[in-house]
């Protein structure tokens, strides 16, 4: 076959500091002069050895010829487009090699970036970018050795640990607790983190986090007849604290395509709960405070609830029905269990007095730090990460503490399916 003729090689160069960087070779797939202009430019700049092709086709022939370390792939090209080369490249591998593959998508539009992905891309970035968010990309690929959730990550044993936190009302903290809980486990305890915001309908970590809309989310995770682990971690969002998130959907009308798929087919959700635990020690499942199908399911799955309440009157009628409602449910009473927040929060009822009225202790309280939790929550920085010596921080990272010392004497669990 002839080469083609759009190929070229260019470098290697010396980068700015004046070390030859030949050795990795990054293949640029696209059809259109200026973007390969650009990419040319900049990834000489970093030292890389650039390759480029000008379609699909001669992408897939150029990737088998030279082994490079790692492909941009634009998505529409003339002879074959950016979804069938990429496929193509991966049917071509063998002895486990898997080259990262980036593509260059056209439009923030989830359902074109999970078929970049389904196709077997690792990572995407929509154009225009900016080439330092492009060099960072790169970087953090080859730095994991190309695959997010590969045979490795898999294959590690987890302590594979499900644990939902569910608000007794509406506004006592949850989300906040469930956030840097889940930071903490990572960053104190080194542990595979996933969190998981399990509010269909009104789920807000994206506000939290300082996340934009056309993040994916759980709904393209349930629609994937053949998810698996790599797929399922390509769908969740890294975050910079050293958690990955599975996000809810982005508008309640999506909560709801979750929510029928639970009731017509349970199994989908079974899967993506069974393949968190896989791959990460601890899952935290954020939940609505609906009771519903989905909600149960996700309480029956779980190793632990914690039931987060705040001690005004209200509230405590509140657990006290979801207390009522899980023993019904058959729930047994030690998966359960209470976490105070803004315990020391004037309300006119102390931890002795909830104790009593609920007729059982509260295992876990937080303290009330008003301006650090608001702060936090302004500025898309959980305080875990940004100011974990804070008195609130050290209160959550004392809970983070006893759940990691509970769950870490029992040891690994085999991942349910
Ligand atoms: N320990 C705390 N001390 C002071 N303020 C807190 C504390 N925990 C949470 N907050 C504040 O309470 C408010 C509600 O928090 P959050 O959104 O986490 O609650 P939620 O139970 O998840 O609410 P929703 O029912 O809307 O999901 C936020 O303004 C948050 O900053
Ligand atoms: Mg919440």
């Amino acid at each position: 076959m002839d080469a083609p003729v759009c190929a070229r090689i260019i470098g290697p160069f010396p980068n700015q500091l004046g070390v030859s960087m030949a050795a990795i070779k990054v293949l640029v797939v696209d059809d259109d002069l200026n973007i390969q202009r650009v990419l040319v430019f900049t990834l000489k700049q970093e030292g890389y050895e650039v390759h480029v092709a000008s379609d699909g086709q001669a992408g897939v022939e150029m990737a088998a010829a030279i082994g490079p370390d790692l492909v941009l792939m634009d998505v529409t090209m003339p002879v074959l487009d950016g979804y069938a080369a990429t496929q193509q490249i991966r049917a071509a591998e063998t002895d486990g090699r898997r080259v990262p593959i980036i593509m260059l998508t056209a439009e923030a539009d989830v359902e074109q970036r999970v078929k970049g992905l389904r196709a077997g891309a690792d990572d995407d970035i929509v154009k225009p970018f900016h080439p330092l968010e492009l060099m960072a990309r790169i970087k953090a690929l080859l730095a994991r050795g190309g695959t997010a959730v590969g045979p490795v990550a898999a294959a590690r044993s987890t302590l594979g640990r499900l644990m939902t936190f569910y608000g007794a009302k509406g506004g006592v903290g949850t989300t906040t607790i469930a956030i840097n809980t889940a930071i903490a486990l990572a960053k104190r305890h080194q542990r595979r983190v996933a969190l998981f915001d399990a509010n269909l309908q009104f789920g807000d970590m994206r506000v939290f986090l300082d996340l934009s809309l056309d993040s994916s989310s759980v709904v393209n995770a349930v629609s994937e007849p053949d998810l698996d682990g790599d797929l399922l971690r390509k769908l969740m969002v890294t975050h910079h604290a050293g958690i990955d998130l599975l996000l809810a959907p982005p508008n309640p009308e999506q909560g709801d395509i979750v929510a029928e798929r639970q009731k017509s087919d349970p199994g989908s959700v079974a899967n993506i709960l069974g393949l968190l635990r896989a791959a990460y020690d601890y899952t935290l499942v954020d939940t609505s405070r609906t009771i519903d199908d989905f909600t149960l399911q996700v309480f029956d799955e779980s190793d632990v609830i914690f039931v987060i309440m705040t001690a005004d009157l209200s509230c405590l009628k509140n657990v006290r029905l979801a207390l009522e409602t899980m023993d019904s449910l058959g729930f047994e009473r030690t998966k359960v269990r209470l976490v105070l927040n803004r315990s020391n929060a004037y309300t006119g009822i102390n931890v002795d007095n909830a104790e009593s009225a609920l007729g059982r202790r509260i295992d876990h309280q937080v303290i009330n730090e008003y301006r650090g939790a608001i702060s936090a929550l302004n500025s898309g920085e959980p305080f875990m990460s940004a100011r974990p010596d804070t008195p609130l921080g050290q209160s959550v990272s004392k809970f983070a503490d006893a759940v990691d010392a509970s769950f870490a004497s029992a040891g690994a669990v085999p991942a349910r399916g």
